[in-house]
Order: structure tokens, then sequence, then C-alpha cells
């Protein structure tokens, strides 16, 4: 519902955010938010992320990508409508700064190992052992916590440099 989102954009005034959402409530939601608090630096794409990445979304020209418990879709037969897979990755590479970091965090430990397996594929990216892991918890986490979800967060950077 954009509690997160809003909290990151508050401590970062020095940064501007796209946050991309399409469950309308949660838009709506953090529209809302951003009025109250009068934040100049956050903006609200309702639409497909993948879309907005890569038609709205300069090459080269994003700092960070947060991805924070994108749906895990936990049935095996459904593992192929997950938001991370190789194009996916290849397609936040093109997009990112050289340098540019991507935080993906969810509570789902076999995606987790996914995000981990196609990002150390792709050889735009290093993975970083600490260091950038710090985020406010979302909604969505303080209910997983309540319920024993173990979270992964983790965190690769953008090589300098054009995409293999
Ligand atoms: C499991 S929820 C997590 C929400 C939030 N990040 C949190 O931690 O509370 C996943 C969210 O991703 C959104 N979503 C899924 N696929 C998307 C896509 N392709 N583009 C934009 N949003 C998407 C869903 O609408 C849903 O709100």
């Amino acid at each position: 519902m954009g509690e997160t989102t809003i909290e990151i954009a508050k401590a970062h005034p020095e940064a501007d955010f796209i946050a991309i959402e399409v469950h309308g409530p949660g838009v709506g939601s953090l529209l809302n938010r951003i009025e109250s608090e009068g934040l100049k630096n956050l903006r609200v794409v309702r639409h497909d992320a993948v879309e907005v990445l890569e038609r709205m979304v300069g090459d080269g020209t994003l700092a960070a990508l947060n991805l924070f418990f994108p749906d895990p879709w936990p049935k095996k037969r459904h593992h192929k409508r997950r938001l991370v897979q190789p194009a996916f990755v290849s397609l936040v590479a093109r997009k990112l700064q050289g340098g540019g970091i991507v935080h993906a965090a969810t509570d789902w430990p076999e995606y987790a190992d996914q995000i981990d397996a196609v990002f150390s594929a792709n050889a735009s990216f290093v993975k970083s052992e600490g260091g950038f892991t710090s985020r406010p918890a979302t909604k969505f986490e303080k209910r997983g916590r309540r319920l024993g979800n173990p979270v992964r967060d983790l965190v690769f950077v953008r090589r300098q440099g054009a995409s293999p």
C-alpha cells in the first residue's frame, strides 16, 4: 500500500523514485500519501513493470532497482509467471547505470534461490554480500514474519560497461 515506498523516498530526498504497481488500491493509497506528505521525489506508474522498464525508462539511467516481495507463484506450473527470469535480468542490466544496484527481497526460499541463480548467471552483475541491505520492512513482510517466514535479501551490483 506504499508505506515502505514513502519511507524510502522520505529518507532519500536527494534521489528521485518511480514506484510501479498494478494494484489500484495500492496506487491510490500511495498517491494520497504523496500528497499528504508533500513529497516531490516520488512518482507512481500504474502499469506492468516490464513494459514500464522497456518503454519508459532510458538505457543506463537507473541508479537502483528495488524488488521487494515479487509474487512467488508457488505452484511449479506457474513458475514461468515469475518476474525474475533471464530476460528480465537482461532488461534490468540494460536500464541500470554501471555501479547501479538491484536489491531484491523475498520470503519464498526457493524463489530466493532462483533470483540468486538468475542474477549470478548474468555477467553484467556481481553479487554483493552485504552493505546495502538495509530497508524498512513492508506490511507484507511484517505479516510473513508473524507467520514465521524467513526473509532473504539479495543485492547485485551492475558492472561498468555494456551488457555482454
Ligand atoms: C506479494 S506483493 C508484494 C507487495 C509489496 N512489495 C510488499 O512487500 O508489501 C507483489 C505485488 O507486485 C505487484 N505486481 C506483480 N506483478 C507486477 C508487474 N508485472 N508490474 C507491476 N506490479 C506487479 C502485485 O500487484 C502485488 O501488489
